[in-house]
């Protein structure tokens, strides 16, 4: 076999650079909006203090797009891991110890962003990015493909034609072609009538068990699973239409939900014994001397 030369290797190296640098990897926009909005609508009166606190005006569909806003910023390198977690081919679980080696995963992320916003010590700034952190990586973690094999970059390497003429991988049909089918199946569809669709399809008992379970690593675990069967079920031609979006619906409507849910209640947890940073202001105690000046504005 003829050995390759160092300058042999150059354009390979090109090409793998921008096939790594230019993959997509979140849920697509709409994804990480209809799982923030799901989410807002099930915050207790107390992280909605919390959350007005550290984001000011920004909802959760805002926030949550961040952390994949600054993905170009070189000062944000050592967050690029985090939005997904890898295990091998042949596993069907994830081991923290050998797939989130020093909590560098999304399943690690999280705990870890989770905690840095609710924690008093830490500055407004630290405390906002955390959250903001958070809200994305609960998110990423719900899409099936964030727990997968690093072999093909969760999917970024398997090219795929979606309805006859879209051109993408398989980890971007399931980031943004599928999500963007459904919105568009409805006219004048957008992210936001999704998910007001898929939050009065929640079936009760599914909706109690995702909230019972608040553990990123159960969370990626079934990711993982899902990941498994969508290998399974890859037509060998890499084609994908109505059929495979039909089947795969249910799928993407549950992790859409259970994600919204799940970052709801993580916040409540999170934030269940948060202190507001504004006391109420506390009414003078009436006594002879403050009888006479004349009464506080209300
Ligand atoms: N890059 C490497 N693995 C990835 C994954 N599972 N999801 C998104 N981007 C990745
Ligand atoms: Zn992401
Ligand atoms: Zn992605």
């Amino acid at each position: 076999m003829r050995r390759r030369t160092i300058s042999s290797w150059i354009p390979l190296a090109g090409l793998i650079a921008i096939t790594v640098g230019s993959h997509a990897s979140a849920w697509g926009q709409e994804g990480h909006q209809i799982i923030g909005v799901i989410a807002m609508t099930r915050l207790t009166p107390q992280t909605r203090v919390a959350i007005i606190e550290l984001l000011g005006n920004d909802d959760l569909a805002t926030a949550g797009l961040w952390a994949d806003q600054i993905r170009g910023d070189s000062k944000y390198d050592w967050a690029k891991p985090l939005h997904y977690v890898n295990a091998p081919r042949n596993e069907n679980t994830i081991v923290l110890e050998r797939d989130c080696a020093k909590g560098e995963c999304a399943v690690g992320a999280i705990t870890r962003f989770l905690a840095e916003a609710s924690d008093s010590t830490k500055s407004i700034e630290e405390r906002r990015d955390a959250l903001k952190f958070a809200i994305h990586f609960i998110g990423d973690l719900h899409q099936p493909l964030h727990a997968g094999y690093a072999d093909d970059l969760g999917g970024n390497r398997i090219p795929v034609i979606a309805f006859g003429d879209i051109k993408t991988n398989l980890h971007a049909l399931w980031d943004t072609v599928l999500i963007r089918h459904k919105i568009h199946s409805k006219p004048g569809g957008d992210w936001r009538t999704l998910a007001n669709a898929l939050e009065s399809e929640m079936p009760p008992k599914e909706v109690a068990q995702w909230e019972s379970n608040l553990d990123p690593l159960v969370w990626g675990n079934e990711s993982l699973a899902v990941t498994r069967l969508i290998y399974n079920d890859l037509p060998a031609d890499a084609k994908v239409g109505e059929a495979y979006y039909q089947s795969n619906l249910p799928t993407i409507s549950r992790r859409l939900a259970a994600g919204g849910v799940r970052l709801a209640a993580a916040l409540n947890k999170t934030f269940a014994n948060h202190q507001p940073a504004v006391k109420p202001a506390v009414k003078p105690a009436v006594n002879k001397e403050n009888l006479d000046v004349s009464p506080v504005s209300p």
